[in-house]
């Protein structure tokens, strides 16, 4: 890798090369492959944990055993930087949350809820002092002094620190449909509103709560334009799907390339928030009322109301991680579409690089 000029970025306890993490995406497309190329290359790769057991259909092991499995894969394959994402909506977020801080995890993303109590069984001895360090997902500064105030006042922590994703992500959005192209709501006006609300908190505690901006971040110039911003990292998904490593169906891939701007739509989640994919017939069928019954022998989302729900989620993106793009759906950033071919991580970080630097010394 050529030598970087961009800032490296600390979490609490940890230090990657690279100010660039790999967003976690369900179901399946972050496990280990990618996770430890990108931590190999200098960022902070995650796993994604949600729904992780559909990824072994014929085993009866627990979600948390796979989950314990894929962890510990990705560790025996990098030296470098991971975490998990651990969606607050799952019926399983306690039991994630404890294997990430048993098997000494480095980073947790919170995402898809506001993560105000730490749960019980976790403690909050256990998560002032344990190695894993905690970094919610939030779409507004509201949602950001919410968290820190919280904590503060229950627990006397802050978060270790926060990712402020824009309407422009892929994946579920933190925004009612209605705000979502609202000027308003872009991630360039969001990031100050944040970090002005998080610097008291660092004063209080004397320590630096880095934010992370995610959402629509595509190249180089744009991870400068946020850092310029004051965004200590940048989190990026889409780009990270058009790689060799990603851990989906070629064909899940393919859909990225494939896709023009006009597929990419905004749909209803059944976790009870918009989200963006790129249009499919089980999509189509859904806008047209088209109900697909649900076999739901285990609720895996707490928001999930399976007599309302028009399709199974977790099952759609299965099916799509599995390269049935009909039955299913692939999640992408308003980005998407600017992508022409799936090339590897080393690759992919080389080039964002490259044209970070470009914009920090033109002439080099
Ligand atoms: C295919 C896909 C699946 C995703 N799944 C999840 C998820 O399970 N949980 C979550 O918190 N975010 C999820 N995200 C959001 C990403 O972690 C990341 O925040 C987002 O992709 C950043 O925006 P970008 O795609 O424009 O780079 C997903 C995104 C994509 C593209």
């Amino acid at each position: 890798m050529m030598e970087s000029t961009m800032p490296q970025l600390e979490i609490g306890s940890v230090k990657a090369k690279l100010p660039i993490v790999q967003g976690g995406m369900g179901v399946g497309v972050s496990l280990s492959r990618l996770a430890s190329a990108v931590a190999d290359e200098g960022g902070i790769g995650v796993i994604s944990t949600a729904a992780i057991g559909r990824i072994k259909p014929d085993s009866d092991e627990s979600d948390s055993t796979i989950l314990r499995e894929v962890i510990r894969k990705t560790k025996a394959l990098t030296r470098g930087i991971f975490g998990l994402n651990i969606m607050m909506a799952i019926s399983d977020f306690n039991e994630h949350l404890k294997v990430a801080i048993e098997e000494k995890v480095a980073v947790v993303f919170l995402g898809a809820g506001l993560p105000l109590r730490i749960p019980e069984i976790i403690s909050v001895d256990r998560a002032r002092n344990c190695f894993t360090n905690l970094v919610p997902k939030i779409s507004s500064s509201r949602a950001a002094q919410a968290i820190c105030k919280f904590w503060d006042r229950h627990y006397s922590i802050t978060p270790d620190a926060v990712v402020v994703e824009g309407p422009r992500a892929g994946g579920h959005l933190g925004f009612r449909m209605e705000d979502i192209n609202n000027p308003e709501f872009r991630l360039e006006v969001l990031l100050p509103e944040v970090i002005k609300e998080i610097v008291p908190y660092e004063q209080k505690y004397g320590r630096s709560i880095p934010v992370i901006a995610a959402g629509g971040i595509y190249s180089g110039e744009d991870i400068h334009k946020f850092i310029e911003l004051g965004a200590k990292g940048v989190k990026m998904g889409t780009r990270f799907v058009a790689t060799n490593e990603c851990d989906v169906d070629s064909k899940f891939k393919q859909a990225y390339v494939d896709c023009s701007e006009e597929d990419l739509i905004l749909i209803n989640s059944p976790v009870g928030l918009p989200g963006r994919a790129i249009k499919s017939k089980l999509l189509t069928d859904v806008s047209r009322g088209i109900i697909k019954p649900i076999n739901c022998l285990w609720k895996c989302l707490k928001t999930c109301d399976r007599r309302k729900a028009p399709y199974c989620i977790a099952e759609a993106l299965s099916n799509a991680r599995n390269g049935d793009l009909v039955n299913g759906f692939a999640f992408a950033g308003a980005n998407a579409f600017r992508i022409k071919e799936i090339i590897s991580v080393k690759e992919l970080m080389s080039t964002l690089v490259e044209e970070f630097n470009l914009v920090t010394s033109p002439t080099a």
